[in-house]
């Protein structure tokens, strides 16, 4: 890939903007359940602030609504973690676009870091004037933000365009030589498991996804979408009723490839406190909350993982936070980290699960991105790349003069 790595940028008394990754899981009250993305963003920063540049670094954190700031949306908590990590004082810049030329004042070795990037108006629709404002915050811009490079945004895509050099930093160089390696030639069967909440994003990528991989096997808010599909009753769980035809239509198509749950783990209410039931799908409640896979579905399943060849697995199967509804994905973690295959695991999510249950170390490639991931698998162009192809084009063609 033509990748301008920032490595090979000179960075001396530059001011540099990194696009992290720092979108980590938290529970209830706000507090980091994983963090993961930040430590592996730490590299990149320090390796500018060692050669003697000022870093801006930014994020996006959850899906908040542009122009509003809420107190679930503020990188206040992930700025202390990443200062507690790197021992140091990480300043959070608040209104960093229009507030005037605050950067002017930044020296070399200064770290701050500025707030989510997604309260930005513009950011999500990627927006030039505001990518252009944001570009003359820096000299040097780098996005290291690997599991956000699918995401056509203001900060991964528009300001590569616009900034005086656009580059590429560590952690998403290192994760695309990883996938790349490890999912060139996969050895069979190719197992996918792909779970948790973000139903609509990840369910129109699964037709591709199905015709590549020899068994699909989803989990959550995707399971009850297919589950609704194939007919069955779901009461109140989360699903995606206008992916009702998608999901069919992937069924259709590869009607093998796809096992649905047969049991599951229902409650009436969304609580950590909640009773638990197990019972067999067809007998799910209108009034029920199907919040974990049952008994007889972990056991059709673990023959699957134990057999594959290789294991691609994003987002848990069940709410593993609360332990009445953790058996599933915990079942799952067991058996990806007991099997032969080469297993990779990626997502927030699924990140915290793996900590959670204690396998982390036994899981052979372990990715920070969750989404992007599974469009890297599924062969689709990340636009934050391609962008960045583009400028490591053009600055090796000047380069040669
Ligand atoms: C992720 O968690 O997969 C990335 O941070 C992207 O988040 P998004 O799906 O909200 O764009």
């Amino acid at each position: 890939m033509d990748l301008l790595r920032l490595a090979d940028v000179a960075v001396a008394d530059q001011r540099v903007f990194i696009r992290a990754d720092l979108n980590v899981p938290r529970d209830d009250d706000g507090r980091i359940t994983d963090d993961t993305r930040i430590r592996a963003s730490i590299p990149g920063i320090r390796d500018a602030l060692s050669r003697g540049a000022a870093v801006m670094v930014t994020s996006h954190l959850g899906r908040p609504t542009e122009g509003q700031l809420t107190p679930a949306d503020t990188l206040e908590g992930v700025a202390s973690r990443l200062g507690e990590l790197m021992d140091r004082e990480v300043m959070l810049v608040r209104d960093w676009v229009n507030g005037g030329a605050w950067h002017s004042e930044l020296t070399s070795g200064d770290l701050v870091m500025l707030e989510n990037c997604r309260v930005n108006r513009g950011e999500k629709a990627d927006d030039s004037e505001l990518a252009k404002q944001m570009a003359r915050l820096c000299g040097v811009y780098c996005n290291d933000a690997f599991a956000a490079t699918h995401r056509a945004e203001a900060t991964t895509h528009a300001m590569a365009r616009y900034a005086p050099i656009a580059c590429a930093g560590p952690l998403l160089t290192a994760e695309l030589d990883a996938l790349g390696r490890a999912l060139e030639n996969p050895a069979r069967p190719l197992v996918a498991i792909v779970g948790g909440a973000k139903v609509s994003t990840k369910l129109t990528i699964l037709r591709a996804l199905a015709a590549k991989v020899d068994t699909l096997i989803v989990g959550g808010g995707i399971a009850n979408t297919f589950l609704l599909a194939a007919g069955a009753r779901i009461g109140r769980s989360l699903a995606e009723t206008e992916l009702v035809p998608e999901a069919r239509a992937i069924q259709d198509e590869f009607p093998d490839k796809v096992p649905l749950p047969v049991d599951v783990v229902c409650a009436k209410r969304f609580a950590a406190d909640a009773s638990a039931s197990v019972k067999p799908v067809e007998a799910v409640e209108d009034d029920d909350l199907i919040l974990d896979i049952g008994p007889a579905t972990i056991a059709m399943l673990l023959p699957l993982i134990a057999n594959a060849g290789t294991i691609v697995w994003n987002g848990p199967v069940g709410v593993f936070e609360f332990d009445a509804f953790a058996e599933g994905t915990r079942a799952l973690s067991d058996a990806i980290a007991a099997s032969a295959a080469f297993s990779i695991a990626g997502g927030g999510d699924t990140l915290a699960a793996i900590a959670k249950f204690g396998v982390t170390d036994r899981i052979d490639y372990v990715s920070t991105a969750g989404g992007a991931f599974l469009e890297f698998l599924e062969g689709r162009k990340l636009p934050a790349l391609e962008v960045l192809e583009e400028r490591g084009r053009e600055a090796r063609e000047r380069a040669r003069g």
